[in-house]
């Protein structure tokens, strides 16, 4: 669908500002400091006690953090060494998510930030195969995803000291959006052009299924965290 185009395979395009930026654009000392705002609640409510977890394109550990505060033993996997770097409090490994093949599986594999939402349909393959290959027979893959509402036209967010600008907003064929997200905090401002495939319930449905994942549910009203498992 994106042939010709000039899109990368993952959803983060590339960015700018301050200090380190990994390869999907995303800036490592915005995210040193984020606070988890309820993530951490919603995946908790989803998983068993204790549950041990693969943590998918974990960035600094801000949701690692309150997982292993709350008992869970998580492997914190992220393609970035400054990302990682930050992370404390679990084990972590330096990978793409696409590449990762460990030798033991999880009972949870979690994989959020909109990665599912990339826009070439063989990276979101690959991602799907590492999640249903780590996973436990019995185990849980917990996905967050785009809300297509958030791409639908330029705005500003604010939230206590953190301002959010959605701008140069484009709906590309195939619903396919793209967007810029410039954060300002304290001062510092950092951008990241991200380009997110959207997909219907039906459709992310099929795509699990295709994976070998079904049995969803979905946890949040508008749909946008999930949970499935092998079929
Ligand atoms: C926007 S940050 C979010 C980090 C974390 N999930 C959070 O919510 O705070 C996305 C992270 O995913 C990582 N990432 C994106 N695509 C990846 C891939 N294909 N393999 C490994 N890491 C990836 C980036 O390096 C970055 O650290």
């Amino acid at each position: 669908m994106l042939a010709g185009m000039d899109i990368r395979g993952s959803s983060g395009q590339g960015g700018s500002g301050p200090g380190a930026i990994t390869p999907d654009g995303s800036p490592v000392e915005l995210y040193v400091d984020a606070g988890a705002h309820g993530d951490d609640e919603v995946i908790a409510a989803a998983i068993p006690t204790y549950a041990e977890i693969l943590e998918l394109g974990c960035g600094t550990g801000r949701i690692t953090r309150p997982l292993t505060a709350r008992g869970h033993q998580v492997v914190a996997v992220d393609e970035s060494p400054d990302m990682l770097a930050h992370v404390t409090t679990a084990g972590t490994v330096c990978s793409s998510i696409e590449d990762l093949r460990l030798d033991r599986r999880f009972d949870v594999v979690l994989m959020m930030s909109f990665l599912i939402n990339a826009p070439d349909d063989a990276v979101r393959r690959r991602l799907l195969a590492t999640c249903t290959h780590d996973v436990r027979a019995d185990g849980v893959v917990v996905l967050q995803r785009h809300d297509r509402a958030s791409f639908a036209e330029p705005r500003v967010l604010e939230r206590e000291d953190h301002r959010l600008e959605i701008a140069d907003v484009e709906h590309l064929p195939g619903d396919v959006d793209a967007a810029t997200m410039t954060h300002t905090v304290a001062g510092r401002t950092w951008s990241q052009r991200v380009v997110v495939q959207n997909f219907t319930d039906e459709q992310l449905e099929a795509l699990l299924a295709e994976a070998g994942l079904g049995k969803v549910d979905y946890l949040t009203p508008d749909h946008t965290w999930l949970t499935a498992q092998l079929l």
